[in-house]
């Protein structure tokens, strides 16, 4: 039986996943989410167009693809409904593409108030969420309150939404938190019509009926393994898990049943939201690549927070998610640097440490080691041998620090600027 690989993001997100599953599903018939919701924004380039996913699938524009939207994943309708439409302006026929299991969770119009007032409520030490209402979602999932996409084809689905809505209005009573949900309701349930023309499935069942027929099937994360709920930067994370083991729980999948683990990240580091960040650049360094890499967010645009690569978290990363092959995406924004810094260690307190710590606050510094850079124009090329050497060495030093190969090599937001060794 075939096994399901994964493609996930090792830092804070955004490390170019989009781009990348759109890169590899050529080779796949099946392309799964399996966590988070529209707190995601995965971009893709091709064709000298743009597009932003942020429920669907980023397999969605090969054709001979299946898209499927998982259980572990959390729905805001009137979000998906847009994007469904954006893409079947493209001339695809959405219907027959995605499927959506019955067993993910709605974000109702009030998880997205309740956000708001949590985040409100903490003022200062706020998360920094993207306010799509992923927090509360995931708190009435686990707090077996929620409403899933099945339970829109039930009899008493109106009921069961008044219901949770009204504990959410108490809920926002308590922070004494105005808010008007109305016409966000109005769209929702529009929303919530539109995607009944879709087949809503037993997901994990389909997964495993592709797998017996010896389909192949990539699984494609959302957020950054720094963000994870169990072993991110708490409480500055999101609410789901965004690791490998999240495949398992979020599709269905045994573990056994897991292949490669492509690893993502950028050559540098970004983070947008509040919390720890070691490598964190207030200089003009930082405004540098901020403005050369655009690190401006794709679903808030929010400015991106920009440091140097960071191998201490890397390896974290490349240890708690098992992975098998790297991708270096955006190497293209160290192309003027004469100096690039790699932080290989942090210095917390009178120790040195050279893991990824429970104390991961403001107060490390981090231990930096200096490579030259290759201050030329990598965006053109298209094999590993015409790299210049700085650029080699780079990518050698990153690969023998994790123990793992960097097999795909990004230079430029497009398919076509990419290397695959
Ligand atoms: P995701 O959330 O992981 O899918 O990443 P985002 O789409 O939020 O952010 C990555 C951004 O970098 C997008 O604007 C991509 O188009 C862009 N991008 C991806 N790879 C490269 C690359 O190699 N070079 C450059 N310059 N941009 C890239
Ligand atoms: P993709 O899939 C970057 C961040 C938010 C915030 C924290 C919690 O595009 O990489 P949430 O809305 O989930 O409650 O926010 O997580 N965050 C992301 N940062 N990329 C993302 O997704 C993110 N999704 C959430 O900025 O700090
Ligand atoms: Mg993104």
């Amino acid at each position: 039986m075939k096994k399901v690989d994964v493609v996930l993001g090792l830092q804070w997100g955004d490390e170019g996943k989009g781009k990348v599953v759109d890169v590899l599903t050529p080779n796949y018939d099946v392309i799964a989410r399996f966590q988070g919701g529209p707190n995601a924004g995965h971009s893709l380039h091709f064709g000298g167009k743009k597009f932003v996913l942020h429920t669907v699938p980023s397999g969605i524009f090969r054709d001979g693809s299946m898209n499927i939207i998982g259980n572990g994943v959390v729905v805001d309708p009137v979000i998906l409904a847009e994007e469904i439409a954006q893409i079947e302006a493209t001339g695809i026929d959405m219907v027959a593409r995605l499927k959506i299991s019955k067993r993910a969770h709605l974000i109702l119009p009030t998880h997205r108030a309740l956000d708001a007032a949590s985040e409100a409520a903490k003022g200062k030490s706020k998360i920094g969420s993207t306010l799509k209402g992923i927090g509360p979602a995931y708190m009435d999932k686990t707090g077996r309150n929620g409403l899933r996409v099945g339970d829109i084809l039930l009899p008493d689905f109106m009921e069961r939404y008044q219901a949770l809505k009204d504990k959410h209005l108490f809920q926002l009573r308590q922070y004494d938190y105005q808010v008007d949900v109305d016409a966000y309701e109005q769209e929702w349930f529009r929303g919530v019509e539109s995607l009944k023309r879709f087949e809503f499935v037993d997901s994990e069942m389909l997964v495993h009926d592709y797998l017996a027929k010896d389909a192949t099937i990539l699984a494609e994360g959302a957020q950054g393994s720094l963000l994870d709920i169990e072993f991110g930067t708490y409480p500055f994370v999101t609410s789901s898990n965004t690791l490998c083991a999240g495949v398992c729980t979020g599709l269905g999948v045994a573990p056994t049943r897991i292949g490669e683990v492509y690893g993502i990240f950028k050559a540098y580091c970004t983070r947008v939201g509040s919390g720890p960040f070691p490598t964190e650049l207030f200089d003009s360094t930082g405004e540098t690549l901020r403005q050369v890499g655009n690190e401006f967010g794709a679903t808030t645009g929010r400015p991106r927070r920009c440091g140097w690569l960071d191998l201490v978290a890397l390896k974290y990363a490349v240890m708690m998610n098992g992975v098998t092959a790297l991708i270096m995406m955006k190497s293209d924004i160290l192309n003027d640097f004469d100096t690039i810094k790699v932080a290989v260690g942090y210095q917390l307190g009178d120790k040195q440490v050279d893991y990824f710590p429970y104390e991961a606050d403001d107060s490390i510094v981090p231990i930096y080691r200096e490579f030259p850079g290759w201050n030329c124009d990598i965006c053109n090329v298209r094999s590993f041998d015409e790299f210049p050497q700085q650029f080699k060495d780079y990518v050698a030093f990153i690969e023998a620090e994790c123990g793992v190969p960097v097999k795909i090599i990004s230079v430029g937001p497009d398919r076509e600027e990419t290397i695959i060794r």
